[in-house]
């Protein structure tokens, strides 16, 4: 990712995922959402049901992602709410092997802890009732105090939820030794905001050593990470530290995007790992889309490539 931190690119891509006129003009452009649907699974919950099924079908699990967030007012939010717990309902409705990951600024945080915590308080009660994990994503370093404050809460409520830790937050190592000490379940990704660099590596090896000594510490602590990642060098890493600790393929899960690297998830699954593919869905794609272009400047070509109808 470093030198996708670093670009001019990534900081454009990062700006435009902000600009809701742009987001206006992006929805409204059929070539794009063709372009947008390789990263999302389709924008009902019928055709995410449907990419669950055949992810299952392969050998992976899933993390469902009703797509949104930034959310203003109490009534978007209650409706993103309604359809996570539509979506979980699903997932046990159909046998389907997933759970749902759910950003917090689209469950009102915007508005206040406390709002956040009565918007979530039926998908979590949802979650509970089905025996389903619900993932909270991280998202940009304003919301991360507020973010593990719900988490905390949730949990001392006795739900079953679990934060994302970004590897580029200088914070992130204390963050996760409380929560390796708790043996809370974490997901560990290296971070998809623009974060200044008062707060946050920027440099490649430094984001890299950050993510393998967090996703280390929780291995160690026993607490089932999610290793988020498609940088095959963290994966040999992380998997280096597994065998010489001897722990088990069922301590641990490696996740991936929708799809992203294809052909190191058909990896993964063979050599006998768990994987789990975080499968967004709706039609809030746009600032999705965005970072997913930000992280890698190569997509943009294909997007060019897709709109204007050249051939590979
Ligand atoms: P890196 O960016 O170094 O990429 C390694 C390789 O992966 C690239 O060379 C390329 O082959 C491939 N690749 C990576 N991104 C790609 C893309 N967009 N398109 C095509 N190929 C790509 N972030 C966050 O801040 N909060 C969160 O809650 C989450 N949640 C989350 C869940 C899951 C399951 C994953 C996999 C990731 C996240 N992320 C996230 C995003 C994460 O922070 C990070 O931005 C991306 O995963 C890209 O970083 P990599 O670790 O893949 O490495």
């Amino acid at each position: 990712m470093a030198a996708m931190l670093d670009g001019p690119l990534r900081a454009l891509f990062l700006w435009l995922s902000h600009r809701r006129w742009v987001a206006r003009l992006a929805l409204r452009t059929p070539g794009l959402r063709r372009v947008a649907l390789r990263f999302v699974a389709g924008t009902t919950l019928a055709e995410a049901a449907e990419a669950v099924r055949a992810l299952n079908a392969s050998g992976a699990s899933a993390t469902l992602d009703v797509l949104g967030e930034s959310v203003s007012d109490r009534a978007t939010a209650d409706a993103a709410a309604a359809a996570y717990v539509a979506t979980i309902e699903r997932i046990a409705a159909d046998g389907l092997d997933a759970n749902v990951s759910v950003k917090l600024t689209q469950m009102g945080l915007d508005l206040g802890v406390e709002t956040c915590l009565q918007v979530i308080g039926p998908v979590v009660a949802a979650g509970r009732r089905h025996g389903i994990f619900v993932r909270i994503d991280m998202e940009s370093s304003r919301d991360t105090d507020r973010t593990l404050e719900v988490v905390r809460r949730l949990r001392a409520d006795g739900c079953d939820v679990g934060p994302v830790i970004q590897a580029y937050l200088h914070r992130s190592r204390t963050d996760v030794a409380e929560l390796a000490a708790a043996r809370v379940r974490v997901r560990v990704c290296k971070g998809a905001y623009a974060e200044p660099e008062s707060i946050a590596w920027q440099r490649r090896e430094e984001i890299d050593r950050s993510f393998v000594e967090l996703v280390t510490t929780l291995l160690d602590a026993d607490a089932y990470p999610g290793v988020a990642t498609h940088d095959p060098r963290m994966i040999a890493d992380v998997l280096a530290h597994v065998r010489q600790h001897a722990i088990g393929p069922d301590r641990f899960e490696f996740q991936m995007l929708y799809g992203i690297r294809r052909d190191l998830q058909r990896r993964l699954i063979e050599e006998g790992y768990r994987l789990r593919i975080y499968v967004p869905y709706g039609t809030e794609w746009y600032p999705y889309f965005m970072r997913r272009l930000a992280e890698r400047p190569a997509n943009v070509l294909f997007v060019m490539r897709t709109m204007f109808g050249e051939r590979r």
